[in-house]
Parts: C-alpha cells; sequence; structure tokens
C-alpha cells in the first residue's frame, strides 16, 4: 500500500474499539458528522472528528428534495467520491441509498462494492436492524463493513407516518442486537428516547451513534448543514448550530452585490497591468 492517506485513517476495528474508551467516565466520544463534497469534508477531517458520513441526508440539504428517497446510487457515489479523496484521518461511511440494499443479496453487494471499489470510502450504512440482518451479514461476509441505522428511518418515513420519536425499547433493543449480531460494526440510533437509547447503549457490543438519542450513546453524529447552521427553517429539538452561515453567506453575497453596482470591486489590487 503506498497510498498514505489509506494508512493513516481510522480503521473500521479502530472506530469500533472506541466503544469501550467511551464507556468509563474519562472515556473519549465518538464524533461524526456529514460531508459531501471535497471542500467541506477537508475542513471537517482537519477539524479532528473520529467518523465523517456521506449521509443520503444530501437528498435533502444538498439537492433540495423534501426526503432522502429520491437520491440515486450513482449521485452518493459522485459525492462519495470527492469526500473520499478529501480525508486523510477519519473513518469515512457512505449511505446505501433507497432501494439499493432492498433487492437482495446479491444486489446489495454488487451496489455496496461499487461504492467501496469507486470512492476510496471505507463503509457503508443501511438503515433497519432485524429487518436487514441478513443483508448486512452478507455484506460483511463479502468484506464490505457495514454501519446500522435504527430508531427513526428517514427512509421508511412514509411507512413511519412521519419524522417521529421513536419509543418502542423492545424493538429498538431487538434491531440494535440483531444489527450487532449480523457483524455491524456500529450503529446509528435516531430519535430514540436518552433512557432507551442508554439501556441499549449498555447491552449492544457495537459503539452506538446518536442522532437525537441523548448524552449516553458512544458517539453523537449531526448533519454537517444543521451544525454550521444552513439548516432549513425547521430545526429539530436535537440539533445544534455552531455557527450561523447562513447570515454570513447572505452578508457576503449582499455586500459582493453592492460593491460590484457602487463600483468598488474590482479595486486596483484586484486588476492585473
Ligand atoms: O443521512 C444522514 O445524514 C444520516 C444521519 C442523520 C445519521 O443518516
Amino acid at each position: 500500500m503506498t497510498d498514505s492517506k489509506k494508512t493513516r485513517r481510522i480503521t473500521v476495528p479502530q472506530f469500533s474499539e472506541m466503544k469501550a474508551s467511551a464507556a468509563g467516565s474519562s472515556g473519549r466520544k465518538i464524533s461524526m458528522l456529514t460531508a459531501y463534497d471535497y471542500a467541506m469534508a477537508q475542513l471537517v477531517d482537519e477539524a479532528g472528528v473520529e467518523g465523517i458520513l456521506v449521509g443520503d441526508s444530501m437528498s435533502m440539504v444538498v439537492q433540495g428534495h423534501e426526503n432522502t428517497l429520491p437520491v440515486t446510487l450513482d449521485e452518493m457515489i459522485y459525492h462519495a467520491e470527492m469526500v473520499g479523496r478529501a480525508v486523510n484521518h477519519a473513518l469515512v461511511v457512505v449511505d446505501m441509498p433507497f432501494p439499493s440494499y432492498h433487492l437482495g443479496a446479491h444486489k446489495a453487494i454488487e451496489n455496496a462494492g461499487r461504492i467501496l471499489k469507486e470512492t476510496r470510502c471505507q463503509a457503508v450504512k443501511l438503515e433497519g436492524g432485524a429487518a436487514q440482518a441478513e443483508t448486512i451479514a452478507a455484506l460483511v461476509s463479502a468484506g464490505i463493513p457495514v454501519m446500522a441505522h435504527v430508531g427513526l428511518r428517514p427512509q421508511s418515513v412514509h411507512q413511519l407516518g412521519g419524522y417521529r420519536v421513536q419509543r418502542d425499547e423492545s424493538a429498538l433493543l431487538h434491531d440494535a442486537r440483531a444489527a450487532a449480531e449480523a457483524g455491524a460494526f456500529a450503529v446509528v440510533l435516531e430519535c430514540v428516547p436518552s433512557s432507551i437509547a442508554k439501556s441499549i447503549t449498555e447491552k449492544v457490543p457495537i459503539p452506538t451513534i446518536g442522532i437525537g438519542a441523548g448524552p449516553d450513546c458512544d458517539g453523537q453524529v449531526l448533519v454537517l448543514n444543521d451544525v454550521l447552521g444552513l439548516g432549513s427553517d425547521y430545526v429539530p429539538r436535537f440539533v445544534k448550530a455552531y455557527a450561523d452561515l447562513k447570515t454570513e453567506v447572505t452578508n457576503a453575497a449582499r455586500r459582493f452585490r453592492d460593491e460590484v453596482r457602487d463600483g468598488t470591486f474590482p479595486a486596483s489590487e484586484h486588476e492585473y497591468e
């Protein structure tokens, strides 16, 4: 292996081992953010997060769709390639879009295999626990690391009747356990009451990565656009914006417009002799 980028990244086993370090009171929790392009992935990676997710949230925050269903496998791969080229430190996981893993194990391996072959990313994520156990096992036996995603599963928004908190503790635990037993190396818990997420985190051997699942998960993931204050007007309760880029970007564009209009841009330092 001559590519130094590949050898310096956090590996899937290293990511899984962070479960043990997160368990103790002085343990360090896993941080994970989404990224969809080269520039942002580079910045997020330089910040030192342990995981970067090329999420199918791209369908909404990049492409402007109303949910995550429209984004295609080719589009995910196109963006994952950009992220894969940028990242030097974090583990990079790519969402399998709907329905790229619902048509049997063979098709799921073919599609996940394309993601790994074409993008330099290291793992895939799919939504489901018990219902996807066979597919997870098939992917893992093909050497494809899988992060599972249980609780609120946005690809099932129509079946779930909306983006609702998931409160069926035994079903959630069953799903997380089934994913771990099938070989998933980590599991996202989305929109789950904190007490249930805590109990699942104590009972499964793989890291739990929470989004709207309280402070006791082994790690946390958020959508980058939300963290940067670039989200839509509706902000879910679990989001914390660490910047207000919406205002910054609009102000910068407005100042540019004004300076073009009044002739102050370009100034002499921007001209060629
Ligand atoms: O697509 C995504 O961004 C996700 C996270 C919200 C976990 O699945």
